[in-house]
Order: C-alpha cells, then structure tokens, then sequence
C-alpha cells in the first residue's frame, strides 16, 4: 500500500533489521563497543535518505534495507573514531567508546565496523554490486581525507571558507550524497536521478553540516547529546570560526586570538568568551543564513527528480525537518 508509506515505516524496518544484525561474538571487548555504539540511537538520517532514495524509483524498498545499515555502521564507524580524534567525551548523550573502554578498543571496534559495513553491502544485487562498491570506496576515501584536513587545520590559521566548505563537502557531504544516491542505484534509478540525488545530498550535507558546527556552540546540551563547546576547546576550524575571524578588528580580533593561542585556560571561561565574540559579531545569524542557503539548493535538486510528486514530498519533508533539527 503505497499510500500509508511513511519515513516511520522506513525507520521501523530499519529498526527491525538493526536488531538481527549480528557484529560478531568474541573477544567480547571488540564487539560489545559496537552494539553499544549502534545502540545508542542517533537520527539513522542516511540510511533513512538510502530507504527514501529507493521508494522514489521501486515499490520493493525493502532490498534496500541492509544496504542502508551498512550506511549507517559505516556512519558509527568514523564517529567512533572520529572521538578518539576530537577527544570527545559524550556522544549521543552518553560516554563515548574510548572513554568508556579505552582508545586502542575504540580503533579496533571501528576497524571490524568497515568490515561490517562491507558485509552489509553485499546484500546489493549482483548486477549492481560492483557500481555500490566502486561509489562505496570513494566516498570512504574521500571521508577519510577530509578528516584529516580537519586535523590539518586545527593548527592553522588562515584556513579560508573554501578550504573549510572543501573540508567538509568531503567529511560529511559526501555520505550522505552516497546514502542518496545508494538508493537510486539499488532502485534501478538512471543516471540522470542518481546524479540529482548525489547532487542534491551534498549540497544539504554542506548545510547538515554548518547546522553541526552551529548546535556545537549554541545547541541545548540537554538536546545535542555532545559536549556543547568542543570546537571551541579544540580550535576547530569551523564556518563560525573562519567567519570570525574574517569579520572580527580591533581588540575584538586580539581577545580571539589570543583565546585561540593559549594552551592552557579554563575550558568554560574559553568557550564563554568565543561564544560572546560570536554573538557581538553576528556569527550565528550569518551560519543561519547559509545553513538555509545549502538546504535550498539541496531541496532544488531533489524538485528537478522525475518521480512520482507524493513519494517526493516525503523525501523533501524529511529534508525540511533536518533544517531545524536540534540534535
Ligand atoms: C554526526 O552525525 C556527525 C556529523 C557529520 C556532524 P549525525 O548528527 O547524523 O549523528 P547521529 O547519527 O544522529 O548521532
Ligand atoms: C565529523 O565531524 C564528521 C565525521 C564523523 C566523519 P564532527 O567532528 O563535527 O562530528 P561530531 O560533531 O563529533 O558528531
Ligand atoms: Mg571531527
Ligand atoms: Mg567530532
Ligand atoms: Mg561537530
């Protein structure tokens, strides 16, 4: 019944197949990070966009469905290690793995969750396979380099917003391009649709990923399930950052430099003062406005798809309650 499919029939089965999907046994300390991990909750926004890609093009969204677990444990995978690199003390509300365990646990689990991720993916049918895998393996690469230019420019100060947007077009964007685009392929979209979904993936996970850096400072910790303040401690260079530091003079740029300079400060004072330089200059009005913008262009993408209008109002209604999301 076509009609009564809703985002929450997709979650339910993807909820559903989560809980028979088997990580391994022993030694325990290797498999029991990811159940916690992947029990933890979270949104499951990319496998849900692979299930929403799917139903656009096939009836049979169901085939579409451990696919998208693989998305998703690929997903918990770099945010498993993802802490480790940004010393993250609290993920989706509760301790993360290497706080909990240790570091060389949480290296470890996340390694056997790529390998996870990969098994999960051979669920694709055969004449596809090879297409998802290609796809697969460059977006993992490309998730990898951009988490490593995010290392790279935490020691930097003159990362400008085109290195940042580059930064993050591939630490976040592209996934969730690839989660789109995921679903089309295994729904037998063509050329044309899928490269609309990628397209329209990235440009939201541009924004997806602005509203991130957004809720970092000004999020409700009751709400965020992160340490509210982390890029701030770090000196990430985030879009709130580099625009910052782009509009602040005067003795408004000393007080930020010098925050950003000192290596030893008290880790509320630090993030207070930031936040205050922000809020003088504007900073969060200005993210907002972007955030906006990428959604919008996002959501032009998704209007252009040659698909049936009401299976396309679900994939564009889950997109609009992303913009305001405040977790
Ligand atoms: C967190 O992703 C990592 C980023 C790319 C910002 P999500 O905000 O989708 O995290 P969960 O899965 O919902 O917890
Ligand atoms: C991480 O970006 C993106 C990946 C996990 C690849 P962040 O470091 O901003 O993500 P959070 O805020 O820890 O979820
Ligand atoms: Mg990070
Ligand atoms: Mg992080
Ligand atoms: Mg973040």
């Amino acid at each position: 019944m076509t009609q009564t499919t809703t985002p929450a029939i997709f979650l339910e089965a993807l909820h559903q197949e989560m809980q028979q999907t088997h990580y391994g046994q022993e030694p325990a300390e290797l498999y029991e990070p990811i159940r916690y991990i992947m029990s933890l909750g979270g949104k499951r926004m990319r496998p849900l966009l692979t299930l929403l890609g799917a139903y656009l093009f096939a009836d049979d969204w169901q085939k579409a469905v451990r696919p998208a677990i693989a998305v998703e444990v690929f997903h918990n995978f770099t945010l498993m290690h993802d802490d480790i690199m940004d010393q993250a003390p609290l993920r989706r509300g509760q301790p993360t793995v290497h706080e909990k365990w240790n570091h060389n646990i949480a290296i470890l689990s996340g390694d056997v969750m790529l390998v996870n991720a990969y098994e999960l993916l051979l669920n694709v049918e055969t004449d596809r396979l090879k297409r998802v895998l290609s796809r697969f393996n460059r977006t993992a690469a490309e998730v990898c380099e951009g988490q490593q230019f995010d290392m790279n420019f935490e020691s930097r100060w003159d990362v400008t917003e085109a290195e940042y947007l580059d930064m993050i077009r591939l630490k976040t964007s592209v996934l969730l391009g690839f989660a789109l685009e995921l679903g089309g392929l295994i729904a037998g979209a063509d050329e044309m649709a899928t490269n609309l979904l990628y397209e329209g993936g990235v440009n939201i996970g541009l924004g997806f990923q602005l509203k991130d850096d957004l809720l970092d400072v000004y999020g409700d910790p009751a709400k965020f399930g992160k340490q509210v303040g982390g890029d701030i401690i770090a000196n990430k260079k985030t879009f709130l950052l580099i625009e910052a530091l782009q509009k602040a003079n005067g003795p408004l740029r000393s007080e930020l430099t010098d925050w950003l300079s000192r290596t030893e400060f008290d880790k509320a004072e630090k993030v207070k003062a930031v936040t205050g330089i922000y809020d003088q200059l504007g900073i969060r009005e200005l993210t907002e406005e972007r955030i906006n913008d990428y959604f919008a262009r996002g959501l032009a993408s998704f209007r252009q798809l040659p698909v049936d209008p009401a299976r396309k109002a679900l994939l564009i209604d889950f997109t609009e309650q992303l913009i305001a999301r405040e977790s």
